[in-house]
């Protein structure tokens, strides 16, 4: 048996090790080098009869687990977008395990709910959301605590779904819900999350992606000229989801005018704003976010920028009444008797169960404070323009679109052919990883700031390191130097 002696002593261990892993982190290797199946063959091939050592198991982690891992954490790790970590979060989450509570209604754990309604609140504050979002001032909405941006975006689609399928029943008493279903338009933009594309396969509905600009920003005529293209046909356009901050290149759609194209269609606007969503707690940011007030929905991941572990993606609702409705069903052991006067969360996601994720930000946000991280996300748009200006000092580069939150894309002037073979250079160097993206027909490079602790000598390293391998690159593509 494990008891909490146990727990004490080897709990102490773990918090060592997990210290002295961020304090060291830099000293492992950005990208894993290991080949699929390598870990089948480091562990036995079924579960032990009788208990391991701790001891054993402990040291397992460095010889099984340790080779298997891309450590984000590491400030040579410049792929994707960032992602949280901090001791608060980790901290929050020890405690979420212990309790263990299961917070899918206000009576399975009271705190759990109450918790996320107050964070939530203070969230969408910091981020200066119209009232309507904020429960505290009385709004029609609120915030719930989802697992991912991706299950945010379904949530949102399918909340929208069923609105606009009972409006369209109520306005036409013939059709019913599968007549409407089939002609149901959602829209996005080229530019956005593979997950909006497949949020609407899940849903079944068909999902336009729309021609962005040249700046890769959806435009509010584009997607004016689609809806009415759709309405022409006899369909039924229900749901638009703008991306501030898109992947491939941290593009912005025009939210202002593509907000009031909503209002005018009455159709609902999701806004993601998976990544560059932390940044507008800063007030110089802020502006992007102008046109909020059309959206029914709005998400960001504070589990990518704003040091809360994975996971922790708020989402927040302008009608609270779009969302319980839209997925109540009410079976007798769910039921209490105060559901009629709190939130029950159930009704605000798909699965049932969710743990107690709004501690990790209760603590972020104590520990830190809003000042820290605000200056957090500067640190991280600074080193974007550090790495933006040493791009820019050698003309054999270009940076591709205007650098504005903590992602620079950039690229050998040439072809796609050299910069593909930049690009697996650098990952097979390994001192540095970054991943690239299409943005049309070109092929560029993504140096994102990740890592909390990534400094101006990480991005002087990063950029030395590009360059000596892209002299060898254009070298040996007989390019002259
Ligand atoms: C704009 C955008 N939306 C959605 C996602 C998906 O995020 P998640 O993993 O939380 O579903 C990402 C991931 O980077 C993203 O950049």
């Amino acid at each position: 048996m494990v008891d909490s002696n146990d727990f004490r002593k080897w709990g102490k261990q773990m918090v060592d090790y997990v210290a002295d892993y961020l304090d060291n982190v830099e000293k492992r290797p950005p990208l894993s080098k290991v080949e699929p199946g390598y870990l089948e063959k480091l562990i036995p091939s079924s579960a032990p009869d009788k208990p391991d050592r701790w001891e054993d198991v402990l040291g397992d982690v460095e010889r099984v687990i340790m080779p298997g891992i891309s450590h984000w954490h590491n400030p040579n790790f410049h792929a994707y977008f960032a992602t949280a970590n901090s001791y608060p979060g980790i901290l929050a989450d020890i405690l979420s395990d212990a309790i263990g509570c299961i917070g899918f209604t206000w009576i399975a754990s009271p705190a759990c709910t109450e918790l996320e309604i107050v964070m939530m609140d203070w969230l969408a504050k910091m981020l200066r959301l119209p009232t309507d979002f904020i429960v505290s001032e009385g709004g029609s909405g609120g915030g719930v605590i989802q697992g991912t941006a991706s299950e945010a975006t379904l949530v949102s689609l399918l909340a929208a779904k069923t609105k606009h399928i009972i409006r369209c029943k109520s306005e036409n008493t013939e059709m019913d819900n599968y007549d409407i279903m089939s002609k149901l338009v959602a829209y996005t933009s080229d530019q956005s999350h593979s997950s909006v594309e497949r949020a609407g396969l899940i849903a079944c509905v068909r999902m336009r992606l729309l021609k962005s600009d040249d700046k890769y920003s959806l435009r509010g005529d584009v997607l004016k000229e689609a809806i009415q293209k759709d309405k022409a046909k006899g369909l039924i356009p229900f749901f638009v989801c703008a991306t501030l901050g898109t992947t491939p290149s941290c593009a912005f759609d025009n939210l202002k005018e593509i907000g009031a194209v909503c209002e005018e269609e009455d159709v609902w606007l999701h806004i993601d704003a998976a990544y560059a969503g932390s940044a507008f707690i800063c007030p110089e940011f802020r502006h992007y976010l102008d046109g909020v007030e059309f959206a029914k929905s709005f998400n960001f991941n504070p589990h990518k920028w704003l040091r809360v572990n994975f996971d922790c993606s708020a989402l927040w609702i302008k009608d609270r009444a779009d969302i319980t409705d839209a997925f109540n069903v009410d079976p007798l052991y769910l039921k209490h008797e105060k559901q009629t006067e709190v939130t029950d969360f159930r009704h605000w996601q798909i699965p049932l169960g969710r743990r107690f994720r709004s501690l990790k930000l209760w603590f972020v946000l104590r520990l830190f404070g809003v000042k820290y991280l605000q200056e957090y996300i500067r640190t991280h748009v600074k080193l974007a323009h550090e790495f933006e200006a040493l791009v820019k000092s050698d003309p054999r580069f270009e940076i591709v679109t205007e650098v504005i939150m903590g992602l620079v894309c950039f690229r050998l002037k040439g072809t796609n052919e050299i910069n593909e073979k930049l690009l697996k250079t650098i990952n097979e160097d390994g001192r540095i990883h970054i991943v690239p993206a299409n943005l049309r027909d070109t092929y560029i490079l993504r140096f994102a700031i990740v890592a909390a602790n990534t400094s101006s000598n990480d991005i002087t390293f990063a950029w030395e390191v590009i360059l000596e391998l892209a002299e060898k690159v254009l070298h040996e593509c007989n390019h002259f130097l």
